[in-house]
Parts: structure tokens; sequence; C-alpha cells
């Protein structure tokens, strides 16, 4: 299979917290089943998007059982119920490249799947390539747009 880089991999219209989770779980599908794409997610969107509940959608998937929670104050969660783990951040109290490295967080991107919430803060934070997650607010907020890209 040839992987093109930059496209567009799916988009959809998300009515309710679970349909987003459920993209969530798509898309790790999509990982666990080709060990050749990105293991590594960058989520945009603003406060209240969807992006931890995308996320928890993911670890249905990629580690059942879970208990998924914003990892706001803890900068990241370990979820180790699959067969890689998984590390959900969120960079958004971090400033620059250097609190990247004083944190440890370049240690963990070899080691599992990793999602990031606020990537676009600190774009160090992101390897050669990746998926990105845009989630946008829909009908006064009612529900989202979700697309997801190969960078
Ligand atoms: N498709 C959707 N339609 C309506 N509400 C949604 C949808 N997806 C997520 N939400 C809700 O939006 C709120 C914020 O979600 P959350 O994942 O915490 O956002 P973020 O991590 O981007 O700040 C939650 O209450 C969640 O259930
Ligand atoms: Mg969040």
């Amino acid at each position: 299979m040839v992987v093109l880089m930059d496209k567009l991999i799916f988009e959809t219209d998300a009515f309710s917290p679970d349909e987003t989770s459920g993209s969530g779980a798509k898309l790790a599908c999509e990982i666990l089943n080709n060990s050749s794409l990105p293991r590594f997610v960058a989520l945009r969107g603003d406060l209240g998007a969807g992006k931890t509940e995308f996320t928890r959608g993911f670890a249905s998937v990629a580690s059942p059982g879970s208990f998924v929670k914003s990892p706001t104050y803890a900068l990241v969660n370990e979820y180790k119920k699959g067969k890689i783990p998984l590390f959900h951040f969120d960079i958004y109290r971090l400033s620059d490249e250097d609190d990247l490295y004083s944190t440890g967080y370049f240690d963990y991107l070899d080691r599992g799947i990793c999602l990031v919430e606020w990537f676009q803060n600190i774009p160090e934070c992101l390897p050669d390539s990746y998926f990105e997650v845009v989630i946008d607010k829909i009908n006064d907020g009612a529900a989202r747009h979700i697309s997801v890209y190969l960078r």
C-alpha cells in the first residue's frame, strides 16, 4: 500500500459525544492494523471541542477498558491495557521546547502511540509524520465536524 502524506484520511460530522469517540475508535483501528502508519496523533480544536472525547474512543480500541480523563494537570496519562502503551498528552501548560525536554516528553515518542492536545503551542513536539485531527464545533456548538489528515 502506498501511503500519501498530507492527505485527508476521513472527515465526518459527529452529532453526539459517542460519535466523536467513534471517530477516535476508527482512527485507532487504522493505526493498529497498519504498522507503516505514524503512531502519533496531533489533536487540534478549541477548549471543549472534543479532543479528549476523541481520545476516549481511540483508547477504547487501543487500550480497552481504560478510564480516559483529561491530562491537563498531569501532562500525560498512560494507558497500558493494549498491545502497546498509549500516551495521552495535554501540553497546554508547557511553554517551549525546553519544557518538552525537561518533562521527558521526547522519551515517550518511541515507546507507544501518542495523542497530543495543544500540539500547535509547541510545534517542535511533532514528529516527521503524524495524523492531525481537526475538530470544529458546528450547529451552534451542538455537533462537531471532524477531519483527519496524514501529515
Ligand atoms: N459531537 C459532539 N456533539 C456534542 N457534544 C460533544 C461532541 N463531541 C464532544 N462533545 C462534548 O464536548 C465537551 C468537551 O469535550 P472534551 O473532549 O473534553 O473537549 P476538549 O478535550 O477538546 O477540551 C464534552 O462535554 C463532550 O461530551
Ligand atoms: Mg481535553
